[in-house]
């Protein structure tokens, strides 16, 4: 019956797509009214369960099996839709489900919430389909976002987006708690590997493609996460990410998770100025303010800003959230409606958060056809979607260091060791089948590990494990077997973890893998790192003696397949490091660090000094690319104009490749002290043997834009360098006439 209401308030929707120009803002006032026609009828309890988010196992039976469906408990979804009135659900109990096991689930929440609810408004089912649908069994699985960002391949990110919505659409899901636009500013934060790396251009353009790929459909919302400065700034770089969110913002997000952590002390999460004056009044957000899991809970317990559980809600509340995930009680609910009915906070802001999640729903079609549609299931898990995934893990792989020794032939004798070689767990990393990524129990059967990979390349392929990833192992034995073999390849890295069970005290690699490199090379066999992992763990005291280095990230169900590739020659290198890997776990400056910072570069008499293992941008390639005839189209660039700089790469080599193409900028004085460059454009070539191209970059004067200490853009006039490879141009922007 409350459905049919609904459809009545929001008919003028379904007639009004079919118009053309004026489709949308007719569509956009349909939803309004329909939305305000439906605030109307509600009470405060309705609508303070539409503010209060719950986790699935706070409605599942007691031990309910993780695997393809957890059991819901009649009494608990009761509770919480009919009597509770709850708006929106999340998460999985215990791992990924089949695409019935979703259908099957969602159809029963749904009923509950369309049939026995008073107003029958549906539920939204949010996830984290961080790498592709992760949380499905057999969905296409994409490397994670560090990867995506090596290919340096926007459209590429793009259209794993559209497929990981497209198979989100399949499984019945219509909220993405994606893309993480936190920059991977600290290179042992546990979720660097989630982040399109270090430089706040290259996230805020591969952000943009993810959230407009998971939007493109109309069906799926994405979530920018997590707002403000979760990916630990240094001093100086406060706003950045303030920067990167307004790119995506621009883009159409629909839904914001808050970050958990603080800004000068200020729990973001408790922060007026952050969540409304910034987020809404500056950058102009008018989506669904979502929290990240129990944060207002734990402004009273953790960050202590809050003496009671009530204070806590309403220091959120009246800060801007519109959505608690609460995730597992009635805690936020109880104290709210206390706040409403005593008068400390207003209906009408109530009002405000209810509105925009309903709007929300009509959006995305929740409210008129909340039901998985078996008429979606067709595209989920297509050929051509898991192609996608091949080419990501292609492109993202990363040549660090090669002395001639790759590519390997196939008729050489290969020993295979370290403890990430037979490991699908090390090969996809956290959130994959499960929140940690670690039980390999729950992965499809047949996919190939890199033991498999090189296996059905080589003659001959000897595996010893070595060592395990923090235990030691024999050592000897494989020392020994690398004796025999002309050469080998060591998989060392990180087993999959998820946010802060994969804190770390120590970035360098564990001493039982180097133990195992050392041994190894000094058989003096010829010997190739790969290194599976979420972050640039330290590998400084073996790098110098290996032949080759490839950097493979965490690159997903299709990962063994490209590293072999590579490894193999079948695949000419392209990845790019979209971060500086660092040599020393004390040196961690990325690549757009302060002047003051290259001081004392001789490191002969001082450990000073930018000296990192690989710098951003980095990848090497089986063919060579030469620089030359850098131009620029003036030699200066007025304010309002556009500046034209091009430059000529040719491959000097004898095969096909790909190039990225790099522009970085310095400013030679600034108020706020300048970066020693940054990247402010760049672009994917592909170029044959003795093939040459002009690669075109237009510059505005927006793009020589920095945040200056009042958070605002500014350009100062002066000097500026450009600089692509080893060549650099001068250039000037005039100061303001009066
Ligand atoms: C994470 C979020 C995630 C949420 C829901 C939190 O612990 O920080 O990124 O979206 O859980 O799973």
């Amino acid at each position: 019956m409350s459905r049919i209401i609904m459809a009545t308030v929001l008919t003028t929707l379904v007639s009004a797509t079919a118009a053309e120009a004026a489709a949308q803002s007719t569509r956009d006032r349909a939803i309004a009214e329909g939305v305000d026609a439906l605030v109307a009828r509600m009470t405060l309890p309705e609508k303070i369960g539409q503010m209060t988010q719950l986790t699935l196992s706070a409605l599942t039976a007691a031990g309910s099996p993780g695997h393809s469906t957890a059991r819901l408990d009649p009494h608990k979804l009761h509770e919480a839709l009919v009597v509770r009135h709850v708006g929106s659900v999340i998460n999985v109990v215990g791992g990924a489900l089949t695409l019935d096991g979703w259908h099957a689930l969602l159809g029963e929440i749904q009923d509950v919430a369309v049939k026995q609810t008073r107003l029958g408004i549906p539920v939204l089912y949010g996830i984290d389909a961080v790498h592709g649908v992760n949380y499905t069994v057999n969905a296409t699985i994409f490397p994670h976002n560090i990867g995506m960002a090596a290919t340096f391949n926007p459209a590429l990110v793009r259209r794993a987006a559209e497929i990981t919505a497209a198979e989100l659409t399949a499984s019945g899901l219509p909220w993405n708690f994606a893309p993480v636009l936190d920059v991977g500013r600290h290179t042992a934060w546990p979720r660097f590997y989630e982040t399109f790396g270090e430089d706040a251009y290259l996230a805020s353009r591969l952000g943009q493609e993810a959230t407009e790929g998971i939007q493109a459909s109309g069906r799926v919302a994405a979530t920018l996460k997590h707002y403000l400065a979760y990916g630990v700034p240094r001093s100086g770089r406060d706003r950045t990410p303030a920067e990167l969110t307004r790119a995506a913002i621009n883009a159409g997000a629909r839904a914001v998770m808050v970050n958990s952590g603080e800004i000068d002390g200020e729990p973001v999460h408790a922060s007026r100025y952050w969540l409304t004056d910034v987020l809404r009044g500056e950058l102009g957000f008018d989506g669904v303010v979502v929290t990240d899991w129990a944060d207002i809970t734990f402004l009273h317990t953790r960050h202590r800003v809050a003496p009671t559980m009530k204070d806590a809600v309403r220091l959120a509340v009246e800060a801007g959230i519109d959505i608690s995930m609460t995730p597992d009680n009635y805690d936020f609910a109880d104290h709210l409606t206390q706040l409403v009915q005593e008068g400390t906070i207003p209906v009408s802001r109530i009002d405000q958060s209810v509105r925009r999640i309903l709007r929300l729903k009509a959006q995305l079609g929740v409210l008129d056809s909340p039901y998985p549609r078996n008429s979606d299931r067709a595209f989920f898990g297509a050929q051509t979607s898991r192609e996608v995934a091949a080419q990501a893990a292609r492109e993202s792989i990363t040549l660090l260091k090669n002395d001639g020794t790759l590519p390997l032939t196939r008729d050489v004798r290969v020993l295979v060791t370290g403890p990430a070689a037979q490991s699908l767990t090390a090969l996809n990393g956290g959130w994959t089948y499960t929140w940690q990524g670690t039980d390999a129990g729950q992965f499809p059967s047949g996919v190939p590990n890199v033991v498999d990979a090189i296996r059905a390349r080589a003659a001959e392929v000897r595996y010893l494990p070595g060592s395990g990833f923090t235990e030691p192992g024999e050592v000897a034995l494989a020392a020994a077997a690398a004796k025999l073999a002309d050469v080998a390849v060591i998989v060392l890295g990180e087993d999959a973890y998820a946010e802060w069970l994969g804190d770390l005290n120590d970035l360098t690699l564990p001493d039982a893998q180097l133990r195992l490199a050392e041994a190894v090379l000094a058989t003096g066999t010829p010997t190739v790192l790969v290194l599976l992992q979420g972050r640039p763990r330290i590998v400084n005291s073996v790098a110098d003696r290996t032949n080759g280095i490839v950097m493979a990230y965490w690159p997903g169900m299709s990962g063994a397949e490209a590293i072999a590739q590579v490894l193999f020659g079948e695949t000419n290198p392209a990845g790019r490091l979209p971060f500086t890997y660092p040599r020393h776990p004390n040196a961690i400056a990325p690549y757009d660090h302060k002047f003051v910072e290259t001081l004392g570069q001789d490191l002969a008499r001082s450990p000073r000094g930018f000296h990192p293992q690989f710098e951003f941008g980095h990848g090497l390639s089986y063919t060579t690319f030469a620089y030359t005839d850098l131009r620029l189209s003036a030699n200066q660039l007025p304010r309002d104009g556009k500046l034209t700089v091009s430059v000529t790469v040719k491959n000097t080599g004898s095969r096909a490749g790909q190039e990225t193409v790099l522009l970085f900028t310095r400013q030679h004085y600034a108020a706020i002290t300048p970066q020693v460059r940054r990247l402010r454009g760049f672009q994917k070539i592909a170029l044959e043997p003795g093939a040459t191209r002009t690669v075109e970059f237009t510059l505005s004067s927006q793009d020589l834009e920095y945040i200056a200490a009042d958070g605002q853009s500014v350009l100062e006039p002066g000097k500026f360098d450009v600089m692509i490879g080893s060549l650099v141009a001068t250039f000037e922007v005039p100061p303001v006439r009066n």
